[in-house]
């Protein structure tokens, strides 16, 4: 059982097969997940607030995922591995984002996520050029949390979706082999699930996405605080974690998550 790559992963959308992506922290939930048959582990930034319980994801470091990386990739053998740029660790240049970057891809991660569109474009094109394959992040953007005033759903009306319309495809024509796609219109995520030819993994996006993606924590209902419209308790009805995160990754491949009450 060799780990996926961003190869597989564009195989599985052009097959028609979902990607089921979680995020994850920590060796032993990594070994659950990939038992579970998780495509795609994201040490995301989410750890900010799940793991060290601070209200947004600005105060993670790039040190921080550098080191659930490392527990991440020695916890999973199967699933590909990537990892967030943290706030503050790649908007300066390209050449920080390739610094920072760097530190993720030697602790294991074999891709690493930014959030940004058209604006980031320039240093996706860097990462890719440089050997560092890279997953954009459009729509709702937690780390320009500040910037929005608040955690709202965005391309709402007809500028806005032409702006996320047009993040995603320069991030495809950046080089960017993957990209999520967070808090948008159902219709728009499938829009742009056509345009795009590299897979598109919604949350809070649409079912017609090539995967969907979770904060594992959301998942088992253990998160704290407000839950988003698209979160699911995968944990309801199951006995054990592994069925729960089995449940979820099912969910995901017949296209019964997420339901139109999960999309906007
Ligand atoms: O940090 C995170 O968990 C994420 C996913 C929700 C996409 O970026
Ligand atoms: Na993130």
């Amino acid at each position: 059982r060799r780990r996926l790559t961003h190869l597989d992963l564009g195989r599985m959308r052009a097959e028609g097969r979902k990607i089921a992506m979680l995020t994850c922290y920590e060796a032993s939930l990594a070994g659950v997940c990939d038992a579970a048959d998780v495509d795609a582990l994201l040490i995301g930034d989410s750890l900010g607030m799940v793991v060290q319980g601070h209200d947004s994801t600005l105060p993670v470091t790039v040190a921080d995922i550098a080191y659930h990386v490392g527990a991440v990739v020695r916890g999973s053998r199967r699933p590909l591995v990537l990892a967030d740029l943290p706030f503050a660790s790649f908007q300066e240049s390209p050449q920080q984002a390739f610094r920072n970057a760097a530190t993720l891809m030697v602790a294991g991660a074999q891709m690493v996520k930014i959030e940004g569109g058209v604006d980031m474009a320039e240093t996706t094109r860097f990462l890719c050029a440089r050997g560092i394959p890279v997953c954009a992040h459009v729509g709702l953007t937690p780390q320009s949390v500040h910037q929005f005033g608040g955690y709202r759903i965005q391309g709402r009306d007809e500028d806005g979706a032409a702006r996320v319309l047009a993040d995603a495809q320069a991030q495809e024509d950046a080089g960017a082999s993957l990209i999520v796609l967070e808090a948008i219109p159902a219709a728009l995520a499938t829009l742009i699930t056509q345009r795009l030819t590299i897979p598109t993994i919604g949350i809070g996006a649409s079912v017609e996405c090539s995967g969907q993606v979770l904060v594992l924590h959301d998942a088992l209902d253990i998160s704290p605080g407000r839950k988003a419209r698209f979160v699911r308790n995968f944990m309801a009805g199951q006995s054990s974690i592994a069925a729960g995160i089995a449940a979820y990754v099912n969910a995901v491949r017949d296209g019964s998550f997420p339901a139109p009450e999960h999309c906007y």
